[in-house]
């Protein structure tokens, strides 16, 4: 089977082909960043006329180097949902054309189970049960996967993602626009103690999340420091590395508790924050605990076609099928509504 898998939910194109005894044929990512740096985050409308730009282009590119006719494709997956709308659209509309015009099945797919399937893509030995973290710049998710395409979402944040707040974190230090990256490494720099910042509802039982009262705190240190005169580089670099371990700290503090209470012995860590190598550090540390962590690889962190080609490959193969000429995109959408 040969599933071609387009994503378009925010500012990636990312179109793939995955075939069930090769694995990933090909993949390719356009990246919208020199589009929307000069607007310091994603316009949605620009993101939107952008994807329309390189859709077809990137099919055929990516045909070619999977070295296949489109003719020999037996279904496709596109993202349906969630994020944005007119995004969604340019990649459902083109995907389920595609699919009536060849006579094959299309599936709109949840982008959070392209995400939380895309260790399992690469190591196929990672079966349910298992937790999963998902943490990207629209969500931050503690999933219990009880059985294949069944997600439990046992944790969720209730205000900022991760990745939203390492974004408005670098924002605030003048890092510009893809901020998480930029973060991360000047946190490489600073030293994580000389500014303690909060671990959010660490102290209180339960999986959820919240982000928002430690961007405020960060805002506050770096106006009283900018007030005395003092925000310079290293500063800077301070207060990016405290606030990365804060948000590191809280996120592995989740998860143990999380695994502790499932039993579970496997966590999967993915989305575009799942690229910090500060949390992949902490992480791999439950290692000793007898966990056993999977990551994608860096180019499966962040949006990509590859996780949407496999997700949908996963539900055809089980027969799952949708030939009416209806599309449907959801903006939001919940895990635990597949
Ligand atoms: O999964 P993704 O590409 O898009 C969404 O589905 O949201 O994730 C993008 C998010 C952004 O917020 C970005 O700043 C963050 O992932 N990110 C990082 C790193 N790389 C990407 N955050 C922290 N450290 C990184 N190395
Ligand atoms: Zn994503």
């Amino acid at each position: 089977m040969y599933v071609l898998g387009i994503e378009t939910s925010c500012d990636e194109t990312g179109i793939a082909v995955f075939e069930s005894s090769s694995g990933l044929l090909a993949h390719k990512v356009h990246s919208q960043i020199e589009t929307h740096k000069v607007y310091g985050g994603v316009i949605p409308e620009l993101a939107s006329r952008d994807h329309i730009r390189w859709i077809d282009p990137l099919v055929k590119e990516t045909l070619k180097t999977a070295g296949i006719n489109i003719r020999t494709l037996s279904g496709i997956g596109y993202t349906a949902g969630p994020g944005l709308l007119g995004a969604l659209l340019v990649g459902s509309s083109y995907g389920r054309s595609l699919g009536f015009f060849l006579g094959i099945p299309s599936l709109g797919i949840h982008h959070m189970e392209g995400h939380l399937l895309s260790p399992v893509m690469e190591n196929s030995a990672i079966t349910p049960p298992f937790m999963a973290l998902l943490v990207s710049g629209g969500h931050t998710e503690l999933v219990y996967v009880l059985r294949a395409g069944q997600y439990h979402r046992i944790g969720y944040t209730l205000d900022d993602a991760a990745g939203e707040a390492f974004d408005k974190i670098a924002k605030l230090l003048g890092l510009g626009y893809p901020g998480g990256p930029k973060l991360s490494r000047l946190a490489e720099k600073g030293n994580s103690e000389r500014f303690r910042f909060s671990r959010p509802m660490t102290d209180k039982p339960g999986f959820n999340f919240s982000f928002s009262g430690l961007k405020t705190q960060v805002v506050m240190k770096a106006r009283s420091l900018n007030q005395q005169n003092m925000l310079n580089e290293q500063a800077k670099a301070d207060i990016a590395a405290g606030f990365e371990a804060a948000v590191v700290d809280t996120l592995i503090i989740k998860c143990r508790r999380s695994l502790q209470v499932t039993m579970c012995k496997q966590l999967v860590v993915s989305g575009g924050v799942s690229a910090n190598s500060n949390l992949r550090k902490q992480l791999i540390l439950l290692e000793k605990e007898g966990i056993n962590i999977a990551f994608p690889s860096l180019e499966f962190c962040t949006d990509n076609g590859a996780m949407i080609a496999y997700a949908a490959h996963e539900r055809l193969r089980k027969g799952q099928n949708n030939n009416s000429l209806e599309i449907n995109v959801k903006p939001r959408w919940l895990l635990d509504e597949l």
